[in-house]
């Protein structure tokens, strides 16, 4: 195994057009954390880099909506986040915006090193223009009907009603969202990156770091890399984000696609570290150094550009390069997401709760303790308000609060607050904790991202403290032997000294708070020496006789009342009662006819049988099957969106009802002669229609 000798840790970016939710906390901020601090107090080389991604279309559309810039957004955003991670304790080493000068220059240093090398391609394509605002649409800019259901408002990359993925030019009727104007096709030429130049080396990347990853980054990878790497457009037309770094007039008015940008935030996010300390040239030990190991933490949605994009993009500049070659990632910690209260976290409906918000009202060591308690590691999980109020009073504040408490209460009014008597390694070993083998436990758990175990087993360590003094009874116990007492009193402080370290990743403010009412100076972070483990210290009591604590103690949580809790309750009883509205609202619409159409209309529509000779799947439409239909002597192909319910093979030889003189449609490239009648199952599930009998000149005979 390769020995690293330090780790660069990053963060995806979080869009700068909207604050930051407790799910994207749980899924990469917080875990990222508490590794970096965890291998901090390991006394080793670790930087935590992230940042603010402020391009793209998710930025200008805020804009829009908002009748502000997009500068305005960002800067909004930005500093709201920053300030929400920060009151968090999330400890980034940097945290950057993508809008900087630096990573302009850097993510067009690389454009141009690609360019060079002549592995981009340039192809010409024709997009929508909306000539009223004299702009090209990128997709999520258009709207129209969905080919497939009908939808009248599918935006121009998916319909949200039936799900399918769209590309623009397929809607019917489509519109601008930016003047409701019918656009035009107008021709335009871009630049693409050929992920398929890289397939083979991204395969042998993959495979070598197999066994390593989590079962859904190489899953996701896999599935990119089985169907074949396509080329993929890297610039838009769109007037917010960084040129096209050409002086060429087809490079007017281009900018980078916004991942293209947005994963080399990165490394312009450590250079900028580095001349923030006055030693530019030190980013490099971390992105050029072949001992330094990267590890990226991301949510789900966003594994290929990390496992397969970032990657490639890499590849490109470090081909026919001997030094300045960059790192490609380790490990990419991808998790799965947290839900609340039992549904998604969504933006757009404000159905959130938002990070800046919630430290409003409550601490943020509460909130790290509960949401690594539920980390979704491999499984998506929920954050609710009752298993918050739960583990805040049962298990931060009865248990790990309680018994800090009493022991330096205790110590204070019977022992002069002074750790009376030294512990020795038999008492500290004889107290139902094996320490190597918990802190080999917790090294595993940390170094293996299983945060929630952690977290865990610290708890365990303040539940058996927490037991041991409370059967030692030492308030009795003193009356009639003092010295037991004393030995009780200075294990239990050796204990809060040893919790004060172990949970110390989880929840730092708290674990500072420790060590202060054991009478230290400073902070945790401040004994953190390179190259020695704190941790390791915990092998044996390290409070020795005299020495002194505080003379104060603090009540380190305060319970969560149900008053404390009961607004947040009736705010989500209303946030779902909306969305059970609005899905009842969508079924009641559905329910609702279509307007009348006359008889005479009614006799226009040619309903035939076919035979189905053929079927098969429809390249990147996961929803079609191509038909080809046998109507009398003539043959048809039908596009249908059945494929999710019936395979090609069930399919051929069925007879089905066909709209046969409807007006030809094109779709992903395909014509479809026609349409196949279908009824829809309570379920969501289609039947197809299907006629017993022969067909004969596409009628039925039985
Ligand atoms: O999904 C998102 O919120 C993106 N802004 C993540 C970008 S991660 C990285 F590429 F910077
Ligand atoms: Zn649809």
């Amino acid at each position: 195994m390769h020995q690293f000798t330090k780790t660069l840790v990053t963060t995806a970016l979080p869009y700068a057009n909207g604050p930051v939710h407790l799910g994207h906390l749980a899924g990469v901020y917080l875990p990222a954390d508490i590794y970096v601090r965890y291998k901090r107090l390991k006394g080793e080389d670790i930087i935590h880099i992230g940042g603010s991604d402020e391009h793209g279309v998710p930025i200008t559309i805020t804009a829009e909506k908002e009748g502000i810039s997009p500068r305005d957004v960002v800067d909004r955003y930005h500093q709201m986040n920053m300030a929400a991670f920060s009151k968090c304790g999330i400890s980034f080493d940097y945290y950057g915006r993508t809008t900087s000068e630096l990573h302009h220059k850097t993510a067009q240093e690389f454009f141009l090193d690609i360019e060079e090398k002549g592995i981009f391609q340039r192809k010409s394509e024709k997009l929508f223009f909306d000539s009223r605002a004299d702009r090209f649409l990128s997709d999520r800019y258009v709207t129209g009907t969905c080919p497939i259901c009908n939808n009248a408002e599918a935006n121009g990359d998916q319909c949200e009603q039936c799900g399918t993925h769209l590309s623009p030019l397929e809607l019917i009727n489509p519109k601008s969202k930016l003047s409701d104007a019918t656009p035009e096709l107008r021709e335009t030429m871009h630049w693409y990156f050929p992920l398929g130049r890289f397939q083979q080396q991204l395969e042998n990347y993959v495979t070598q770091h197999e066994e390593e990853w989590r079962q859904n980054v190489v899953n996701y990878s896999r599935t990119w890399l089985n169907q074949g790497l396509k080329d993929r457009a890297i610039t838009r037309d769109l007037g917010w984000g960084i040129q096209v770094p050409l002086e060429s007039q087809e490079a007017l008015g281009k900018v980078l696609y916004v991942w293209f940008d947005a994963v080399l935030g990165y490394i312009s996010f450590t250079r900028e570290w580095a001349a923030s300390l006055g030693q530019s040239e030190r980013w490099k030990e971390y992105w050029q150094n072949p001992e330094c190991r990267l590890v990226q933490f991301i949510g789900k949605d966003n594994v290929v550009f990390h496992t397969l994009m970032l990657p490639a993009i890499l590849m490109a500049w470090n081909e026919g390069r001997q030094s300045g070659r960059y790192n490609l990632a380790d490990n990419v910690p991808a998790s799965e997401f947290m839900n609340f209260e039992g549904r998604k976290f969504s933006k757009s409906r404000n159905y959130a709760i938002y990070l800046g918000e919630f430290l409003e009202k409550f601490p943020a060591d509460t909130l790290r303790y509960s949401i690594a308690m539920n980390y979704p590691e491999n499984k998506d999980t929920d954050f609710s308000w009752l298993d918050f109020q739960n583990r805040t009073n049962g298990e931060l504040a009865d248990t790990l609060g309680n018994f800090i408490k009493r022991s330096v209460d205790f110590t204070n009014s019977r022992f002069g607050g002074e750790v009376p008597c030294d512990s020795t390694a038999e008492e500290w070993n004889g107290l139902g904790i094996n320490w190597a083998e918990s802190l080999e436990q917790l090294d595993l758990a940390y170094e293996g991202f299983h945060f929630r175990e952690a977290a865990s087993l610290g708890m365990d360590i303040a539940r058996a403290a927490n037991r041991f003094l409370t059967l030692s009874e030492p308030w009795k116990v003193v009356k009639v032997d003092r010295e037991a007492a004393a030995r009780t009193m200075a294990l239990s402080l050796n204990l809060c000294h040893a919790l004060s370290f172990a949970l110390f990743p989880v929840i730092p403010e708290t674990c500072n708070r420790i060590h202060a009412m054991l009478g230290f100076e400073g902070s945790i972070e401040d004994l953190v020496t390179p190259g020695k483990s704190l941790v390791a210290e915990l092998l044996l009591p390290g409070l020795k006789t005299g020495h002194k604590i505080r003379e104060k103690s603090e009540i380190l949580f305060t319970k969560i009342e149900e008053s404390d809790i009961a607004p947040e309750l009736a705010k989500i009883e209303g946030l779902l009662a909306d969305a059970v509205e609005r899905e009842a609202g969508a079924e009641q619409q559905k329910m609702e006819f279509k307007p009348v159409i006359s008889f005479d209309d009614f006799l226009k529509v040619d309903l035939r049988v076919a035979r189905v000779i053929s079927a098969e799947k429809v390249n990147k439409a996961a929803k079609l099957l191509k038909l080809q239909l046998q109507v009398g002597s003539v043959t048809k192909q039908v596009l249908a969106g059945i494929a999710k319910h019936y395979t090609p093979e069930e399919m051929v030889g069925k007879n089905v009802l066909i709209v046969a003189n409807l007006a030809d449609r094109t779709i992903r490239d395909e014509v479809s002669e026609g349409m196949i009648l279908a009824v829809e199952g309570a379920d969501g599930k289609l039947f197809v229609v299907e006629p017993q009998g022969n067909e004969i000149n596409g009628r039925l005979i039985q």
